[in-house]
């Protein structure tokens, strides 16, 4: 019975060339649809406000504050122009997990009480002219509206977060308030998505970057788009004729999409589920029409807060009806969200003959203490099932992304690369993710994949936000 299920997982988590082709074709059609209109499909293709790139001009000292991964980070950076970054700093502080669910006054409190006391421990190798104001890039990974590069108001929340009291409000100003509570006295110049922040800092070490992939807690891309393409602007056109969309990839959804019954529970159970019917949990293989309920479901195949929460799933499953564990269910494998993905990756990264890492994490994690090889390789596959479903739909997201800029096909005399900045802990960590994305986006790209690179762009989200404040100065023009 139990190879029953994890046969009829694979199955059903099978994601071909052709499937995958589908999906990326249905990115490519829901972006154009997401540009067109707000609301015109759920990929919101959102405004970002930066139409030009840093060009490695900038100067000064400028500070960074990331909040939305794994940690929250500040950052301080002395930029040279030319030089380029002539000092850096940063310090990672965790959030407690009570502040996720909180109020926006106390998670604001904290956020800039901590980088009230990063700017404190600021050296003299860092320098700003006397009466200077200190300025801030604040990379703020969650979908928000802006309507200018230095101002957004939160559409909602993802991942581990739901403070309902910032829905709606300018993140911004819940910020500067804070940090006027603690007698911070600093600008924000620009508010940026970590997708946005990375693809800056991308294009400032690597100017064949072209968009910019993130693969961690949560997922979701952005790319330079041409300012002409994008129907529901309204503004001016860009001086550059460009414009970076923040796509909220987390939200694609398409019928191609391989779904399983996993999914669907662990979307319904999540903080942030999609609509809700009484009926739900008892119809969950009605998959076809529930999908469309589903909230962030592409995020939720992919990324690294989910992978560890679906082989739960399936563990738990097997171990109901298949007694995958003996006569009892482990009470621990019943605790959502309990085999995080860095656990699951250890497991299917063990190549020891007797995979005793399964073993220990099993007995760690699920308080089992005694697992028969057969059963430690069964888990391997599970692992491998779900990461690769994971990792080939995240090459397909590429590939909708090529399509829809017209760099998935060679041209005649056009032999530039296309890179793109990946910045995030799944895919820095999780070596299996990684190695089948690449091998996924290569069978999907034939003779193009030699133009397309996928460059790691660790913590580029820092440095792109402290760029784009440099590059939104208050006292840029004065320079000038
Ligand atoms: C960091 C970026 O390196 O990666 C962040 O600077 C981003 O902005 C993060 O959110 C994602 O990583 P994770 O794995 O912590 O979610
Ligand atoms: C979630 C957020 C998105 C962010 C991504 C990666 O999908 O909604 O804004 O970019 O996670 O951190």
């Amino acid at each position: 019975k139990a190879e029953a299920i994890l046969r009829e997982l694979e199955d059903k988590c099978g994601a071909p060339t052709a499937k995958l082709q589908q999906v990326a074709d249905a990115m490519t059609v829901e972006m154009h649809a997401g540009l067109a209109s707000e609301g015109g499909s759920k990929l919101k293709m959102l405004i970002s406000y930066v139409d030009n790139l840093p060009t490695g001009d900038e100067t000064g000292l400028f500070y960074a504050l990331d909040l939305g991964g794994t940690n929250f980070r500040v950052m301080r950076v002395q930029l040279g122009g030319k030089e380029g970054v002539i000092k850096q700093e940063s310090e990672e502080v965790s959030i407690p997990p009570h502040l996720m669910v909180g109020s926006s006054h106390e998670l604001f409190d904290f956020i800039a009480t901590a980088l009230a006391k990063f700017v404190a421990t600021e050296g003299e190798e860092f320098h700003l002219p006397a009466g200077k104001q200190r300025e801030l890039g604040f990379t703020f990974s969650f979908p928000i509206r802006q309507l200018s590069l230095a101002s957004g108001t939160l559409i909602k929340w993802t991942k581990g977060f739901l403070i309902e009291d910032a829905v709606g409000e300018d993140v911004v100003e819940e910020l500067t308030k804070a940090m006027e509570r603690v007698n911070l006295d600093m600008r924000v110049a620009a508010l940026v998505n970590d997708t946005v922040g990375t693809l800056a800092g991308g294009k400032y070490s690597n100017p064949d970057v072209i968009a910019a992939v993130i693969l961690g807690t949560g997922s979701n891309a952005a790319y330079v788009e041409r300012a002409h393409a994008i129907p529901k602007w309204q503004g001016l056109p860009p001086k550059t004729g460009e414009m970076v969309i923040n796509m909220e990839w987390g939200n694609f959804r398409s019928s191609h999409l391989p779904l399983t019954e996993y999914d669907i529970s662990l979307d319904a159970e999540s903080l942030n589920p999609g609509e809700q019917l009484l009926c739900r949990r008892t119809c969950v293989r009605l998959l076809s029409f529930f999908f469309w309920l589903m909230e962030q479901i592409f995020e939720k195949l992919v990324s690294g807060m989910y992978l560890g929460e679906i082989v739960r799933r399936v563990l738990c499953r097997m171990a109901e009806e298949a007694s995958f564990f003996g006569d009892i269910i482990p009470p621990k494998l019943k605790i959502p969200f309990i085999l995080r993905t860095p656990d699951m990756s250890a497991m299917h990264h063990d190549s020891s003959s007797d995979l005793k890492v399964v073993g220990s994490k099993l007995k760690d994690i699920l308080e089992v203490p005694n697992s028969s090889l057969k059963m430690r390789k069964m888990i391997i596959e599970i692992c491998d099932i779900v990461t690769s479903r994971g990792a080939r739909l995240a090459a397909a997201g590429v590939l909708g992304i090529l399509k829809k800029i017209g760099r998935d096909t060679l041209k005649e005399g056009d032999n530039q690369k296309s890179v793109i900045a990946l910045d995030g802990g799944l895919f820095e960590h999780y070596t299996e993710f990684r190695n089948c994305m690449s091998s996924t986006l290569k069978e999907l790209l034939g003779e193009v994949a030699e133009y397309i690179v996928i460059e790691l762009a660790n913590d580029g989200s820092g440095i792109g936000a402290a760029l784009l404040a440099a590059s939104h100065s208050q006292y840029l023009e004065v320079q000038e």
